[in-house]
C-alpha cells in the first residue's frame, strides 16, 4: 500500500446553452469554471475519512459497497457511491474544499464525485486516464447517491475543461470538440435565491417524457420540428420540441460566438430559456423574472437558467464588467491529481 499525500481538483460546470438534451443525445455547450471542489488526502488507508469545511458531520466509510442511500450524512453518499462504482481496494482519509455554491446550478456534486474519484485513483492513473469512462462512472455514482437520472454533461465538463475553451459535447457519441470563448463577453452567475435540489423535482419525469417521445419518433436531436404532428399527447410534444430546438440552438450559437455575433448569441440564450420555460415546463416565476430582469439591463446580450431548473442559478453573457453581481466565471481546465 501507498502512503501518498495527494491533491485532486474538479471544477463545476456552467452550461452555456443545451438545457435538458443531455439525456436525449443532443448537444451541449457547458464550461469547465474556476470555482470547484478540491481533496486533500492520504491514500493507502483501509477506510474512507473524510471532513469537510462545509459539513459539520464527516464521512466515514468502510471499503466494501454499501447502499449509498442508506448512508449518513446526505453528502457521505455521494462519497459511498463513487467508492463502490470503482471498487476501490485502497482507502483516503483527508479533508474536502469547495468553492461551489452549492445549489446554484454549477455541479458541485459532480465536482465532489470526480473529486473523490481522482483522489481514490491517485496520480498514476492520471496518464492515459478513460475520461469519459470516469465519467460515467460519476454519473452512475450520482444516479445511486441521489436518485436522479442525470444525463452524462456534468461529469464529463469537470473531467474534459480545458483553459479558455468551451466544451462541444456530442451526448450521443460522447465526442468533445473545443469551442474557443472570446474574451468581449463575460459570463455571470446569478443565484435565483430559491434553493434547488433536483432529487424529489420533475427532472425524472422529464427525462421519462422524452423518452417516450424518442420511442414514437426516434432519438430527437437532428429532427425537424415538422416530425412533432406524429406526437398525439400535447405534453410529449412540447418536450420533444423543447429538445429539437435546443439541440439546434447549440449549434447555432457556437456559429455565433465564432462569427463575433454578440448579439445573436444572446438572442439564443433568451430563446433557450423561453424554450425551457414553455415547452420543458422547467424553471419558475422567480427565474423567468431575472432572466427578464437581466436582459433589459445595459451590456447585457442573453440570459438564461443554468443547470437543472426549478430554482439555481441564471447565466447572463454579458460585455465585461456590466454587471456587478453573482459570480463571473471563467472557462478553466478539466479535474486533476497530483503527489503533494
Ligand atoms: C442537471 C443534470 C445534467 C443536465 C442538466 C440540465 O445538471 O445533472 O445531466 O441534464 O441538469 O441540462
Amino acid at each position: 500500500m501507498s502512503s501518498l499525500r495527494v491533491r485532486a481538483h474538479a471544477p463545476g460546470r456552467v452550461n452555456l446553452i443545451g438545457g435538458h438534451v443531455d439525456y436525449a443525445g443532443g448537444m451541449v455547450l457547458p464550461m469547465a469554471i474556476q470555482l470547484g471542489t478540491t481533496v486533500v488526502a492520504q491514500r493507502g488507508h483501509d477506510r474512507v475519512a473524510l471532513r469537510s469545511v462545509s459539513e459539520d458531520e464527516p464521512a466515514v466509510l468502510a471499503l466494501e459497497p454499501v447502499d449509498p442511500t442508506t448512508v449518513t450524512p446526505r453528502w457521505a453518499s455521494y462519497v459511498a457511491a463513487v467508492l463502490a462504482e470503482l471498487a476501490s481496494r485502497e482507502g483516503i482519509v483527508g479533508e474536502v474544499t469547495t468553492t461551489i455554491p452549492i445549489g446554484t446550478g454549477l455541479s458541485s456534486s459532480a465536482a465532489l464525485e470526480v473529486a473523490v474519484a481522482l483522489a481514490l485513483l491517485g496520480p498514476d492513473a492520471m496518464e492515459g486516464l478513460d475520461r469519459v469512462r470516469l465519467a460515467q462512472q460519476c454519473q452512475r455514482a450520482e444516479l445511486a447517491a441521489s436518485g436522479v437520472p442525470c444525463g452524462i454533461m456534468d461529469q464529463l465538463a469537470s473531467l474534459c475543461g480545458a483553459e479558455g475553451q468551451a466544451l462541444l459535447l456530442d451526448c450521443t457519441t460522447l465526442v468533445t470538440r473545443l469551442v474557443p470563448v472570446p474574451d468581449d463577453v463575460a459570463f455571470v452567475v446569478i443565484d435565483s435565491g430559491q434553493p434547488r435540489t433536483l432529487a424529489g423535482s420533475g427532472y425524472a419525469q422529464r427525462r421519462a417524457e422524452v423518452e417516450a417521445a424518442a420511442a414514437v419518433l426516434g432519438p430527437l436531436p437532428g429532427l425537424d420540428v415538422a416530425v412533432l404532428d406524429g406526437l398525439e399527447d400535447p405534453i410529449l410534444r412540447r418536450r420533444a420540441r423543447h429538445v429539437i430546438t435546443e439541440h439546434r440552438r447549440v449549434l447555432q450559437f457556437v456559429d455565433a460566438l465564432a462569427a463575433g455575433d454578440r448579439d445573436g448569441a444572446g438572442a439564443l440564450m433568451r430563446e433557450s430559456h423561453e424554450s425551457l420555460r414553455h415547452d420543458h415546463e422547467v424553471t419558475t416565476d422567480v427565474l423567468d423574472a431575472l432572466v427578464e430582469d437581466l436582459c433589459a439591463r445595459p451590456g447585457v446580450f442573453g440570459a438564461r437558467l443554468t443547470g437543472g431548473g426549478w430554482g439555481g442559478g441564471v447565466i447572463a453573457m454579458t460585455e465585461p464588467g456590466a454587471l456587478q453581481e453573482g459570480w463571473t466565471v471563467r472557462p478553466s481546465a478539466g479535474a486533476t491529481v497530483e503527489a503533494l
